[in-house]
């Protein structure tokens, strides 16, 4: 069986695995994500491609490696251009990681990579335009128009979490003022949450004490936990997060029209209370609302594995019928 290696390179971890036409992961790993330039980060890829050619089953071969990362991607899917959250300023990954691994390889945006992974095996099956969004580290946006990856001029289209939000807000890591992910995102829900705790807020004491004690080691799985538990400073917390994304929805929503917003992320997973409120959200914001089909807001169905399954398959790049 032909497989292709999907990797999915954020800025804490590398996650890497052989996916096979359907979607199926296999032989699944993990590494920390290494400091340094692209070099060392093509290294760390090359060895867990490794690792999977090592454990191959008699009659498995791999034909390629898809690397969805966490920044800007230029056109022709080979340099990372720049990436906000993390140390790469135009990195050469694709020519490095060839060199690395001697198998072709495709660099995209890792939200992107998701966005085709969900409308390939996902969450947008069954229609030609979505719009998928993660909530993470940063809110990355991932666009199918017409049954194509939008990527642009420039191969860096669907940059959505720097749309501008608030004029004059607080500092971007894309060294902008007042962009979407720092309202959206799950580091923006560890933020609030901590001030609200730091702040001496009345209902803290759940969320301090599921700390340790101590407001740093708040981490956005902890929030979401406790609003999951109906803890009422989580809920308002994780509640305030959604009505952010699906204002922000309905906003990209008169540029774009899509059949299906995907929202993915680490705190999308945490269920009905976030959907409910991104739902809310965009319901509240949606110009002509009433007088318009509306789109539907999606949990992603691939999860955690939307990047490095749509990464996968761009690598495939399987004639599509
Ligand atoms: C970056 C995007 C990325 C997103 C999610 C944003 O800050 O600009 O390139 O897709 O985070 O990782
Ligand atoms: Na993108
Ligand atoms: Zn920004």
């Amino acid at each position: 069986t032909d497989l292709t290696c999907g990797v999915d390179v954020g800025g804490t971890k590398i996650a890497a695995g052989l996916v096979d036409e359907a979607g199926r992961i296999s032989g699944a790993s993990r590494v920390p994500t290494p400091a340094g330039d692209a070099r060392a980060l093509a290294r760390a890829v090359a060895g867990l491609v490794r690792g999977l050619e090592a454990d191959l089953a008699p009659g498995d071969r791999i034909t390629g490696v898809g690397v969805g990362a966490a920044g800007f991607v230029d056109r022709t899917r080979s340099r990372v251009l720049f990436a906000p959250n993390i140390a790469w300023r135009d990195e050469d990954l694709r020519s490095v990681l060839e060199e690395e691994a001697g198998l072709p390889v495709v660099v995209e945006n890792d939200a992107n990579a998701a966005a085709w992974g969900e409308f390939v095996l996902g969450a947008g099956r069954d229609v030609d335009d979505l719009l998928l969004v993660t909530v993470g580290t940063g809110v990355g946006g991932g666009l199918v128009l017409d049954g194509e990856l939008y990527r642009g001029a420039f191969g860096v289209a669907a940059e959505i979490g720097h749309l501008r939000v608030v004029p004059g807000g607080l500092p971007c890591g894309c060294g902008n003022l007042g962009c979407w992910e720092q309202y959206a995102s799950g580091s923006a829900l560890v933020r609030t949450a901590r001030e609200a705790v730091a702040t001496g807020d009345p209902g803290s004491s759940p969320l301090l004490e599921r700390a340790g004690g101590a407001v740093e080691a708040i981490t956005g799985p902890m929030v979401t936990a406790a609003a999951h538990d109906g803890d009422p400073l989580a809920v308002r917390l994780v509640t305030d997060l959604g009505r952010w994304l699906g204002e922000g929805i309905a906003s990209l929503t008169a540029v774009l029209d899509p059949a299906v917003a995907v929202v993915g992320g680490g705190v999308s997973e945490s269920g009905d209370l976030f959907l409910d409120a991104v739902r809310q959200g965009f319901r509240e914001q949606l110009t002509g609302r009433l007088h318009r089909p509306e789109l539907e807001i999606r949990p992603a169905e691939l999860g955690n594995d939307a990047g490095l399954i749509g990464a996968a398959d761009l690598a495939r790049q399987r004639p599509r019928t």
